[in-house]
């Protein structure tokens, strides 16, 4: 089978990070698909900036900011994981979102999200919203990981690793079902 680069879109820059262990949890699991290429992209090694020009209108876009928008272009889809602050997604993420556009259209995106007790719920619906202005589309099955300064560790999981291995193995199912399912409709389009 062809395949697919699925990049990993960490959501924030703040420290100290209890989130990016689950995103590095995130791209272990996913590494290990057949068929899919992976990377992590933080926005802390991305020099945006806030929003003064996005990606395209830069004259010139700093290396950076081009190689990065580059890659996002020759991907199938995303793996979004990100804290939750205040009800809603870091302004890092809506940031990084916001200078790019055609390279996020018509492309699945899987959100995980991390927090306390609601696990970042909230920031999952706002990013829905946020996904369909960029004229993107969300995957059904989501991810969320309650108490993620206790449940998380350097290694994973801390308690229960089989159930949040096989969920993952669930939500990649079905973001691969969509890229792909999108990759052949953009290429006959
Ligand atoms: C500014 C701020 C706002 C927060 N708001 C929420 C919230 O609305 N819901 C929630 O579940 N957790 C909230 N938290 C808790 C974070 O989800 C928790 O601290 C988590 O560790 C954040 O990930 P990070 O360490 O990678 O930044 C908030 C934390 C911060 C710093």
């Amino acid at each position: 089978m062809a395949g697919l680069y699925l990049p990993v879109l960490y959501g924030t820059v703040r420290e100290p990070r209890h989130s990016l262990k689950v995103a590095r949890f995130v791209l272990q699991r996913l590494t290990l698909r057949p068929d899919v290429e992976t990377r992590l992209f933080d926005p802390r090694d991305l020099p945006f900036g806030n929003l003064v020009q996005r990606e395209w209108e830069m004259d010139p876009a700093p290396e950076a900011v081009s190689a990065f928008v580059q890659e996002m272009g020759r991907a199938d889809g995303f793996v979004v994981v990100t804290p939750e602050y205040n009800y809603g997604i870091p302004g890092a993420l809506k940031n990084l979102l916001d200078h790019v556009y055609d390279e996020w259209n018509r492309k699945p995106f899987g959100i995980v999200t991390a927090g306390g007790v609601s696990g970042g719920l909230r920031a999952a619906d706002q990013l829905r919203q946020v996904v369909s202005g960029l004229g993107a589309v969300v995957v059904p099955v989501h991810v969320s990981v309650p108490f993620v300064q206790e449940s998380f560790d350097e290694d994973g999981p801390k308690l229960h690793r089989e159930v949040w291995v096989a969920r993952l193995e669930q939500f990649f199912g079905d973001l691969e079902w969509y890229a792909r399912a999108l990759q052949a409709a953009r290429a006959r389009a």
